[in-house]
């Protein structure tokens, strides 16, 4: 074997290493443990929110979030998917930047029970600014679904823009919803709420 097939590509090795914990105002984003199956499969047993993400089934259950947290948690990949929780270590949500293609990809969801009181916006603020610090010169893609006006603002209000649209499937809806893609580009990271 020779010295250059035993180096790693940039992008992995520097994000090798344990998930981080990152700790804001309200929330704990932590590594997930296989004892989250029964909240993650609770809240996505809601299609209110499978049916804004793009690959998750409907219906979902137990056995689902089992076999997502196998590989969430075998540390293999390089990704981050951080569990959402509040003070009472309770799993509300999940925000994750995946390694796809050669770019990085944000994706989120949150429990309806807790929409609409900014804990989004402050844990993707959170992971953003951790994951800038990592990779300062580094691109995050993610995209929203057309009608998905909430994940749209909290995207724009953090320095994501709108680079184009396409039809990408949806496992939940099975069929092809119109999708906005979006970037958020080195140093553009609103660094005010949340952050
Ligand atoms: C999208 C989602 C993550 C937002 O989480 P949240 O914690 O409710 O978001 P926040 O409270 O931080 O609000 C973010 C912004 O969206 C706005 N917003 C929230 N719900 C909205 C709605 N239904 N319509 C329009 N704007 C909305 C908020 O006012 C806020 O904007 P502001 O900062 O200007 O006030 C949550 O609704 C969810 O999990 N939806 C289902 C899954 C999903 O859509 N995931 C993202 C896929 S791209």
């Amino acid at each position: 074997m020779n010295a250059i097939s035993l180096q790693r590509p940039k992008t992995q090795s520097l994000m090798a290493g344990p998930q981080p914990v990152i700790t804001t105002d309200r929330l704990t984003l932590r590594p997930h443990r296989l004892s989250d199956a029964d909240a993650i499969a609770g809240s996505l047993s809601d299609f209110a929110v499978t049916r804004m993400l793009a690959r998750v089934p409907a219906p979902y259950d137990r056995q689902d979030a089992l076999d997502w947290l196998v590989v969430a948690t075998s540390g293999s990949l390089p990704d981050w998917q951080l569990a959402i929780t509040d003070g009472d270590d309770t799993h509300i949500g999940v925000v994750s930047i995946e390694l796809r293609h050669g770019r990085w990809h944000l994706g989120y969801w949150l429990n309806r029970y807790y929409w609409r009181r900014g804990y989004m916006s402050e844990a993707v603020a959170a992971m953003l600014e951790r994951f800038s610090r990592r990779m300062p010169e580094t691109s995050v893609h993610s995209g929203v679904f057309a009608d998905n006006p909430a994940s749209l603002r909290l995207q724009e209000r953090l320095g994501f823009r709108m680079t184009g649209c396409s039809e990408i499937y949806s496992f939940a809806r099975n069929t092809m919803v119109t999708h906005v893609e979006t970037v958020l580009k080195p140093g553009a990271l609103w660094q005010g709420k949340g952050a």
